[in-house]
């Protein structure tokens, strides 16, 4: 019997994004701190038949994210046999966390495995990118800079353990609807990759909690009001800091100590926030 490989799908956070232009191909040019979470999805994959299959609840079969990549790597490679792909679905959707980008790394990642490495890293990233521009993150995961469409990667020093509350709002966003929306009302801001390196190398958390931005901000609150409540509530519980994560709508704080998370997560679930999550900063 075909054995059962099996990898987490870590989400990811914006802990800087900005905006800095459009491109001729329809995209923005972006620059951004993108950072792991222990907030993940459980990627299954077996080898049966010779049917692409994708379960994942109510996002199975092709529309999903994860089945496209499997069927761009197996086009690939230039194999006709079917993949069982299983998805245990934990990040939630339109949320700024890129659930569905990391999905789709994980199967790139597993597929690599299963079939003994026939493609090397600029191979999985050039079919990564055709999935979508998160998806090269997902690749390497940690703590990036990234620019470009968000492909082109580069390592940061990794960030300090942080323990972060997630709270996702009853509404989602739809990511090109707020690039859209920026197009109209946004503000280009800059972040600096210096600073970046030193705050992270420092690993001084309140030194982080400082520099966050994001670009989405501003307009993503204006579609969903309720951000900026999260935030207000979120910087009410003492974390060091808040930001919308992507283009939202969930808002992270940084809390002080694991305990501290822990106690602003049954803060915000009394409030009446109902997604609320508590998850470590993830580094390799
Ligand atoms: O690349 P991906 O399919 O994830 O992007 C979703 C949408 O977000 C794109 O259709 C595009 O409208 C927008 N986008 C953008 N610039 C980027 C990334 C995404 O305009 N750098």
């Amino acid at each position: 019997m075909e054995t059962l490989h099996e990898i987490f799908a870590y989400a990811k956070i914006n802990l800087g994004l900005a905006i800095v232009g459009r491109r001729s191909d329809g995209y923005h040019e972006l620059q951004s701190v993108m950072q792991s979470i222990e907030l993940h999805d459980i990627i299954r994959v077996e080898r049966l038949g010779n049917s692409l299959v994708c379960q994942c609840g109510e996002l199975s079969g092709p529309g999903n994210l994860a089945y496209k990549a499997a069927a761009l790597f197996l086009r690939n490679i230039e194999v006709n046999e079917g993949v069982l792909i299983k998805i245990d679905k934990q990040i939630p959707l339109q949320a700024g966390l890129a659930g569905g980008s990391s999905d789709a790394a994980a199967v790139l990642l597993l597929l690599n495995e299963i079939y003994q490495k026939p493609l090397n890293f600029e191979e999985l990233k050039r079919i990564a990118l055709m999935c979508g521009s998160d998806v090269c993150f997902f690749l390497t995961g940690g703590t990036m800079w990234a620019t470009g469409r968000g492909e082109e990667l580069e390592a940061l020093p990794a960030a300090p353990k942080m323990e972060l509350v997630l709270v996702k709002p009853l509404d989602g966003i739809d990511t090109s609807k707020a690039y859209r929306r920026f197009d109209v009302l946004g503000r280009s801001g800059r972040i600096n990759k210096e600073d970046w390196q030193i705050v992270l190398r420092k690993g001084q958390i309140k030194e982080i909690a400082a520099l966050l931005h994001n670009d989405f901000e501003l307009v993503s609150a204006e579609m969903v009001p309720e951000i900026y409540h999260v935030k207000q509530e979120l910087l009410r519980t003492g974390c060091y800091g808040s930001l919308m994560s992507g283009s939202g709508s969930t808002v992270f704080g940084i809390a002080r100590d694991k305990e501290h998370a822990a106690w602003a997560e049954q803060k915000m679930l009394k409030k009446g926030f109902s997604q609320v999550w508590c998850a470590s900063t993830q580094n390799g």
